[in-house]
């Protein structure tokens, strides 16, 4: 959720871990601070609200110290001040921390060290490393940070800076991602790859339990036993072109837009038209292994939740597989029922999610097989998962997610086809589905030309205070995935329902100013769906639609149509999404909102 930044090397620090913030304000956006040793000393410099607030208050002190960390902070323990935020000092002024993730015994350490005299100064649950390194420290940096963090219980990812030792940075990581950027002389650690891609593309992932100490010249990465590990260097495969705006207003909007591109990504390579079938490299289960399985659950958080449902829909309608959805944070403490017949899918965009790396692990406690559907490579559900789908779908900056759930669906349905393929699915069933895939991107194109449409509903709609979103079948996900989309960022309230659940209650809301949208396109329950919006109309609600092209039946029913190209039901989401993603989008900005940073929100949710 925050950014962690630190650099070693010889430029001007300053500037660098300036920069590396901005690439990570998307992550966690409510204070930042810098710490360098500049002259033996340590100068912090932290400010509440964005980077630009710290970088126009930011003095001359530090300005040619070559050593520095900085962070970006989602709040956790204690207000966003500039007290409150990072990096965090010892009593004498020592030492510098920068921390990501949630110390969950700081009460009873904060306890401990002041008896022993030490002064606190915030309110935060990091400051208590601080402290703790200082009491530990006896003239080696990683030994302290070391010795700190076996008193810890809960999830770090650290970067401490000591003013005895001015040229390093110790690093260290467990259940927040770290990892170290390789340069030449010089050196970096930060908590998400785009913060180094500016200077480098080499980078080494650090593992649970790992401490790296990192100078100018080189790195030395320990396990929890100080034993020296060796590490694998990986290459970014992206640049800097791929997490800039490219002359879109917002990131939202850039991402809305490349869903064709990024669906092509997904699909790239494979889909095998004449087995009608899919080529997936990275499951690390024979056919054997698969056949064996003899149920499924899928767990996520969020937007990711949302495919997980469309998924469930997918396995058990075409590889009829008995098929559950958990939420990630219900699913780790409800003592699931899960053997080595289970095979458990996570679904996470950014591979951090924290509840959903939880739940991975009680998964693989517990025997199951797991599969990840993940999007950032080298996230740490990634390197935990037995094998799985990247989705390939290019970094997600805007705090929103948009195209990792079309790449999500689309991943979903590429192992449906696998799957059902070697269960029940006949080679005419495969093709077809090979075939609507391949359309897919030519036809997100024509639904995203709709857009001028879609921005005239938008600000029609931009003042509403409730919208009801409603969905049957597959695109019952779409409809909360939508509402989702509105509430987060333009702060309208919005549900989303099973269109049929609406007259068991939801129906008293609706009245002349409800807007009401529906996803109905031509599918399986279209018939059904009409009945719904019958009820609507009945009541006096405004309905927008997403329907089919040539649907002249609902077409005549609603107040305002949106077409999308006719598919296979099971990718009807794929088409359906984008239009509420564009609205959405339309509202929030009409609304004066933050898109791409919402209040309260941060990318990567890699706390409890
Ligand atoms: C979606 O727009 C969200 N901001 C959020 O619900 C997100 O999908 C959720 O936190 C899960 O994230 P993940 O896919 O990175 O695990």
């Amino acid at each position: 959720m925050c950014g962690i930044v630190g650099y070693v090397g010889p430029r001007k620090a300053i500037p660098v871990l300036l920069e590396g913030l901005k690439r990570l304000e998307y992550r966690g956006y409510d204070s930042a601070g810098i710490a360098v040793i500049a002259d033996g000393t340590l100068v912090i410099e932290k400010a509440a609200g964005r980077i630009a607030a710290l970088e126009s208050q930011l003095g001359k002190g530090g300005a040619a110290a070559t050593t520095g960390i900085a962070h970006t902070r989602w709040a956790t323990h204690g207000a966003p001040t500039s007290r409150n935020a990072h990096p965090h000092s010892d009593c004498a002024g020592h030492i510098a921390v920068a921390h990501n993730g949630i110390i969950e015994n700081h009460a009873a350490l904060r306890q401990m060290l002041a008896a022993k005299g030490h002064r606190f100064v915030s309110e935060t649950d990091t400051e208590v490393l601080a402290h703790l390194i200082e009491q530990f420290y006896h003239g080696a940096l990683d030994e302290a940070v070391a010795t700190a963090l076996r008193e810890v219980e809960g999830t770090y990812g650290i970067v401490v800076i000591s003013v005895k030792e001015p040229d390093t940075i110790v690093a260290a990581r467990s259940g927040s991602p770290l990892l170290l950027g390789l340069g030449d002389g010089e050196n970096f650690v930060a908590s998400d790859p785009s913060a180094v891609l500016a200077w480098t593309r080499s980078v080494v992932y650090l593992d649970e339990g790992h401490l790296a100490v990192v100078t100018p010249s080189g790195y030395q990465v320990k396990d929890r036993h100080a034993v020296t590990v060796s590490t694998e260097v990986s290459q970014i495969d992206w640049d800097l072109t791929t997490i800039e705006r490219g002359g879109y207003p917002h990131f939202m909007l850039k991402e809305i837009c490349e869903q064709p591109e990024s669906l092509r990504n997904t699909l790239r390579g494979r889909l095998l038209d004449e087995e009608g079938t899919a080529r997936l490299g990275g499951l690390n289960l024979s056919p054997e292994d698969l056949l064996k399985v003899d149920r499924v659950v899928l767990t996520a958080c969020g937007t990711s939740w949302h495919a997980a449902l469309v998924g469930e829909h997918m396995l058990e309608e075409l590889a009829r597989l008995p098929t559950e959805v958990e939420y990630a944070s219900e699913f780790r403490y409800r003592n699931p029922l899960v053997d080595e017949r289970t095979l458990v899918i996570v679904i996470s965009q950014s591979g951090e999610t924290a509840d959903t790396l939880a739940a991975l692990r009680e998964a693989k406690r517990r025997g199951a097989r797991t599969l990840g559907i993940v999007n950032v490579v080298g996230s740490s559900i990634a390197r935990e998962v037995d094998g799985g789908i990247f989705i390939h779908a290019g970094p997600e900056i805007g705090v929103a997610s948009t195209k990792a759930f079309t790449s999500q669906i689309a991943a979903l349905a590429l192992f449906t086809l696998y799957l059902g393929r070697l269960r029940s699915l006949s080679i005419l069933q495969g093709r077809e589905i090979v075939h609507a895939l391949k359309q897919l991107p030519g036809q997100l194109e024509a639904v995203l030309a709709r857009r001028p449409e879609i921005e005239r509903l938008a600000e029609r709609y931009a003042r509403a205070t409730n919208v009801l979103y409603l969905g049957r079948g597959y695109n019952f996900p779409v409809a909360l995935e939508g509402a989702l989309k509105l509430k987060e960022i333009s702060y309208i309230h919005a549900e989303g329902y099973p269109a049929a659940e609406m007259k068991h209650g939801p129906i008293a809301l609706i009245d002349e100013l409800m807007p009401v949208v529906f996803v109905a396109p031509r599918d399986a329950v279209h018939a059904k769906i009409v009945s719904n919006i019958e009820e609507v109309r009945a009541r006096g609600g405004r309905v927008i639609a997403v329907i089919t092209e040539g649907d002249q039946e609902i077409a005549g029913l609603v107040d305002h149509a949106i077409t999308i190209p006719e598919t296979l039901d099971m990718l009807t989401p794929i088409l359906s999404s984008v239009p509420l993603q564009l609205l959405a989008y339309g509202i929030a900005v009409r609304r004066g909102c933050n898109v791409d940073q919402p209040r309260n929100l941060a990318k990567s949710v890699t706390v409890e």
